[in-house]
């Protein structure tokens, strides 16, 4: 259950300077997260929904505004300071796997482990352990290409997994999957938020999708005009046992 809050974003701007023109990507966004929460971040393009991730994430700056992440200030913080903030605390799903196509799907789940610099055993156990959760034990020495659009986002959500983060931020992440594959993503998603107690906030345009949030959140030109809690979600698990169950009456 959500409990105490985790972040609070207060007059979030962010303004792209082109030339003469001036885009506000968010024009003063107030929102304030609770541990535990799964949220779902809607607008149609160009709202400003992958703005405020990536703000969220530490992996951009707002151009005004105030960031407090788990009690302290981050407005100010430098770049290596984010990043810092970053690894220890996100892990990031995002639409096109954004996968290491060369090498192989342990060094890729191991990616954030070498920039936190953790030993070789430690790093071993950590990814096959994120690998297992998954369900994809047996796939360490496999390379992404040799793998389903529905496997390798669940490689990429063993990536984000490894470095136990407490947050983890996902932009469009069943975007490039079909619809059933969407269902098992999002029931990884769900397992992760109830059973880890990983705090989730995820960009989807998708309603079939934002149904299995608790929180829906949309974006119109830069500003919240929407935030509402939701009392109960889909589940993604038991949806996806009516659909195996219906196939198989129909086989
Ligand atoms: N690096 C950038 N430079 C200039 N404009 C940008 C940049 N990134 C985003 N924008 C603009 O900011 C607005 C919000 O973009 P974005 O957050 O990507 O929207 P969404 O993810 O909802 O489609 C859009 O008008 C987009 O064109
Ligand atoms: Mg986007």
């Amino acid at each position: 259950m959500p409990g105490k809050i985790t972040l609070q974003l207060k007059q979030i701007r962010k303004v792209y300077t082109m030339g003469e023109h001036k885009i506000f990507a968010l024009d003063g966004v107030d929102l304030t997260f609770l541990e535990g929460e799964m949220a779902a971040i809607m607008g149609s393009s160009g709202s400003g929904k992958s703005t405020l991730l990536n703000i969220i994430g530490c992996l951009d700056r707002p151009t005004e505004g105030t960031y407090i992440l788990d009690g302290e200030d981050i407005s100010d913080l430098n770049k290596n300071q984010l990043a810092s903030i970053r690894n220890k605390k996100f892990g990031f799903v995002f639409q096109a796997f954004n996968l290491l196509g060369r090498v192989t799907v342990r060094a890729n789940v191991q990616l954030p482990l070498i920039y936190a610099g953790m030993d070789k055993k430690e790093m071993e156990a950590r990814t096959k352990e994120a690998l297992a959760w998954v369900g994809l034990a047996g796939y360490m020495n496999h390379l992404p290409g040799q793998m389903s659009g529905g496997q390798q986002q669940r490689v990429a959500i063993a990536r984000a997994l490894v470095n136990s983060p407490s947050l983890i931020l996902a932009d469009e992440p069943t975007g490039a999957l079909d619809s059933k594959t969407s269902i098992e993503i999002m029931a990884v998603i769900q397992r992760l938020n109830r059973e880890k107690g990983i705090t989730v906030i995820m960009v989807t345009h998708d309603k079939d999708i934002a149904c299995y949030c608790r929180r829906l959140i949309l974006l119109k030109d830069g500003h919240v005009v929407e935030d509402t809690r939701l009392d109960h979600q889909r589940d993604a698990a038991a949806d996806l046992a009516a659909l195996t169950e219906k196939a198989e009456a129909e086989a």
